[in-house]
């Protein structure tokens, strides 16, 4: 596919979220992993980890409705969304009891990372900080997300995947590796989801 098709996809994915109210095109990319890949059901509680500005948290609310509960985190201010219970601060900071306002929804259902590092180029060192955060995401889940549960986590293909893939094998009964249509085809990006967590509560 030429960089000109890979443009035209990606814009048609921005002018969709625009004219349908949604605040990034990475909406779309959780909207078609929940048709496939992973269940999300109104009353459940997600965490969404490097929420800003907000599309996943958009999608997201819009199925667990009223009797569910989305707590979205990002280093940047996130404008409200209805219903949705928001912390700005680094995932490096989070612990139990940042979400004691909500604590009637916790252990999470799902928990939710698009976090990606500030890109440097230099494929070794983008990979070393994707894997960092991976490890601050997967400390989140060991703490944070219920038995059964599932994960959502943004990787770039080459060594984060490898690692994020191990080290959901040894927590979850299904690991499962999707690239939406939204996520453009030049972009290294990739997505991981580990279904059913292994831990007892
Ligand atoms: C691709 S954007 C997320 C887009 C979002 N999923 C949406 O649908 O609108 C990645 C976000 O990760 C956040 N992020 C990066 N490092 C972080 C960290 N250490 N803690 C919390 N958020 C972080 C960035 O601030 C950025 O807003």
């Amino acid at each position: 596919m030429s960089l000109k098709s890979n443009y035209r996809d990606g814009d048609s994915f921005t002018r969709r979220s625009k004219k349908e109210g949604y605040r990034s095109r990475a909406s779309y990319k959780l909207k078609e992993l929940l048709q496939t890949d992973i269940q999300l059901l109104k009353g459940d509680s997600v965490l969404d980890l490097g929420s800003f500005p907000g599309g996943w948290s958009q999608v997201a609310s819009e199925i667990v409705g009223k009797s569910g509960k989305v707590a979205a985190i990002d280093i940047q201010s996130m404008e409200h969304i209805e219903g949705c219970f928001f912390l700005k601060k680094s995932i490096e900071e989070v612990s139990e009891i940042d979400f004691e306002e909500i604590k009637d929804f916790l252990p999470f259902d799902l928990v939710l990372s698009d976090m990606a590092p500030n890109i440097s180029g230099i494929r070794d060192r983008d990979d070393a900080l994707m894997m960092e955060l991976v490890d601050k995401t997967l400390q989140v889940v060991d703490e944070l997300l219920k038995t059964k549960g599932s994960t959502l986590i943004k990787v770039f293909q080459g060594e984060s995947l490898d690692y994020t893939r191990d080290a959901l094998s040894v927590r979850f009964n299904k690991v499962k590796i999707s690239k939406p249509k939204a996520s453009r085809s030049n972009s290294k990006e990739i997505y991981i989801i580990g279904k059913e967590l292994k831990k007892y509560e």
